[in-house]
């Protein structure tokens, strides 16, 4: 077999029912159809336009200066988007240089399609943020993607907006493609909202979703945004053979949800910075725990001290299944596995009650 499932995703399919205290996702409050308050029965089931209903690509394109909905693909997720714009720059063999820790897809993908994917690291050392200076050295006239995330999954670093036209230079130089995963981006306050990536170069591509930002991971509606008529023509290739088109219900909710985004998106950011506190205040009482505050979204990348006597693993384990409570283990992300990731989207009683278990099932198993 060539494509292999994620530890992260086996994780997540073993646990997530089966918990009450979920303080893993990486999504805000997951909202139901009540909430986002529409009216589904003149839909027609029909199959859609391949590139995305032109509404909602007309209302994507707006947050991207100066694209338009032509620029825009509509996918089945930004897991989707990923796919497809992937398998549109590379073939077996080709150099690709993903950045870690990140959502897995980013890494597997390319892996699975024969790659030489080179990883490249954020540091605890360096709070997580990127060090351009360390991609000038590992990007190569081989390499044909570099692929960066930020918002950050799962440490919930950034990159400064210098950084950022600093690397968009940097794949111009070499003529090479970068794939910017913005998934969490709307999560940032006025003040760290980056620009979007797509907008800077033909050479950038956009990804993100209604998953994370706006509660909606079960629509499965994602995007790529993109100025290369290369990459917005092979997208809908690849799509075709995998979708065909999307699913006609779930685009009639993004893009009703997107002509209310306003109201969708405080209601988001006042949820994560009051359960930021919560999470940090919980933190600075910990001796056992040390953390990289995240910057911006709603996870962030904790570890257990070097000096606890204590298999993280079983922690991880003992917090799902005595106390039903659900964070994501290191190694899910190919990381030290002392390392795990929170998520704080939840409501605050969640939140407080899973970190006190959190603490629990570490004095449980410590010796
Ligand atoms: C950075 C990042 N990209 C993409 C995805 C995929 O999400 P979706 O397909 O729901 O948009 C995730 C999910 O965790 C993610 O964290």
């Amino acid at each position: 077999m060539w494509f292999n499932r994620m530890e992260l995703e086996i994780w997540f399919d073993r646990y997530q029912y089966a918990i009450d205290y979920d303080i893993g996702e990486s999504a805000v409050k997951t909202l139901s159809v009540k909430d986002v308050d529409i009216d589904l029965e003149k839909i027609l089931l029909r199959y859609g336009y391949h590139t995305g209903h032109p509404d909602l690509r007309e209302a994507l394109a707006e947050q991207y200066p100066g694209l338009s909905g032509d620029h825009i693909v509509v996918t089945t997720g930004a897991s989707e988007a990923n796919f497809v714009v992937v398998s549109a720059l590379v073939k077996p063999g080709d150099h690709v240089i993903v950045e870690h820790p990140n959502y897995p897809s980013l890494y597997e993908v390319p892996r699975s399609l024969g790659c030489d994917v080179s990883l490249y690291a954020l540091k605890f050392e360096n709070q997580f943020r990127p060090d351009v200076d360390e991609l000038k050295r590992m990007i190569t006239p081989q390499t044909k993607l570099v692929s960066l995330t930020h918002p950050n999954n799962p440490t919930g670093s950034m990159i400064s907006e210098e950084d950022l036209h600093k690397v968009v230079e940097l794949v111009e130089a070499y003529d090479t493609f970068l794939l910017f995963d913005e998934t969490y981006r709307e999560m940032a306050s006025d003040e760290n909202l980056l620009p979007p990536a797509a907008s800077l170069s033909p050479k950038v591509i956009s990804i993100a979703s209604m998953s994370k930002c706006y509660g909606l991971p079960g629509i499965r509606t994602g995007w790529l945004a993109a100025k290369s008529p290369f990459i917005l023509d092979s997208a809908v290739a690849i799509k075709e053979q995998l979708s065909i088109s999307n699913n006609s219900l779930s685009e009639e909710i993004a893009l009703s949800v997107l002509r209310r985004k306003d109201k969708f998106l405080t209601d988001a950011r006042s949820r994560i910075e009051s359960n930021l506190e919560l999470v940090a205040d919980w933190m600075s009482k910990q001796t056992d725990f040390e953390w990289v505050c995240p910057e911006v979204g709603v996870v962030c990348f904790p570890r257990i001290k070097k000096d606890m006597n204590v298999n993280p693993e079983e922690v991880y384990r003992l917090l799902a299944e005595k106390y039903r409570t659900f964070v994501v283990p290191g190694r899910c992300f190919e990381m030290d596995e002392r390392h795990f990731r929170i998520g704080f989207g939840a409501d605050a009683g969640v939140i407080e009650k899973g970190l006190s278990h959190l603490n629990k099932a570490l004095n449980e198993l410590s010796s």
